[in-house]
């Protein structure tokens, strides 16, 4: 197996995203609309800023002069941008996905003025400071830490977020479409161009243990988030 492939084979044992309870809760249906809206407001820290935070991974990729591998990685790097960026924005249709968050919200009743106005749990602007922090280091740690820890399980988590908002709480399709780009590939596709991308990085023992930290400190990352984000669902009257 390669070193990516095992990346991803641990992420989906450990990441929160497929295995924290917050997330078994609502896709079991039992956090009510009033808990899982608390949850969404949260979650908007990081969901409306994924454009910086693919543009700070390609912004990452350089050293003071201009190489031909820095050129290829960041061609490699700028689809994923673009994506969330939106495609509406290069003629295609699609737009942005912190706009598509948005609107997701907006099916949970939450317009945009309280939205984008949410007061922030601690943990939440940890989460949010560590992954753009690992978008920074530079490729490695950006990719093992955002498309090999998150976007590689992100269609799976996704596919079960969009079938519980669905038919668990009612909401409907036109304000799931998040979910639904999420969980058709788009991100698993960030994943398998990231696990290319990694295995060509780690070529020695030092990069691998760069890469196995980087991936370990997301997670980390995002399950203290999620360990916030369940206190505050669980606080919350239903
Ligand atoms: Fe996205």
């Amino acid at each position: 197996m390669s070193f990516a492939r095992g990346l991803i084979e641990e992420s989906q044992r450990t990441h929160p995203w497929l295995n924290h309870q917050l997330f078994k809760d609502v896709w079991d249906a039992k956090l009510s609309h009033n808990q899982v809206r608390q949850v969404i407001k949260q979650q908007g820290a990081f969901f409306l800023d994924t454009i910086r935070h693919a543009a700070v991974r390609l912004a990452a990729v350089g050293g003071p002069f201009p190489t031909r591998e820095d050129l290829e990685m960041q061609r490699a790097m700028v689809s994923t941008l673009v994506e969330e960026a939106g495609l509406d924005t290069i003629g295609g249709k699609q737009t942005a996905h912190p706009l598509l968050f948005a609107r997701l919200a907006e099916g949970f009743g939450i317009s945009e003025d309280e939205l984008f106005a949410t007061d922030y749990l601690p943990e939440i602007v940890n989460e949010k400071n560590e992954l753009f922090r690992l978008q920074r280091e530079g490729p490695l740690a950006a990719l093992c830490g955002g498309a090999i820890a998150s976007e590689a399980i992100n269609h799976e988590h996704s596919a079960r977020m969009l079938q519980a908002y669905r038919t668990h709480y009612g909401i409907a399709d036109d304000h799931l479409t998040f979910y639904a780009v999420h969980a058709g590939g788009v991100e698993e596709e960030h994943g398998e161009r990231g696990i290319e991308l990694v295995d060509r990085l780690a070529s020695t023992d030092e990069a691998r243990h760069e890469g196995l930290l980087a991936m370990r400190r997301a997670i980390a990352a995002r399950t203290a988030a999620a360990d916030a984000m369940y206190r505050l669902a669980q606080a919350t009257p239903r």
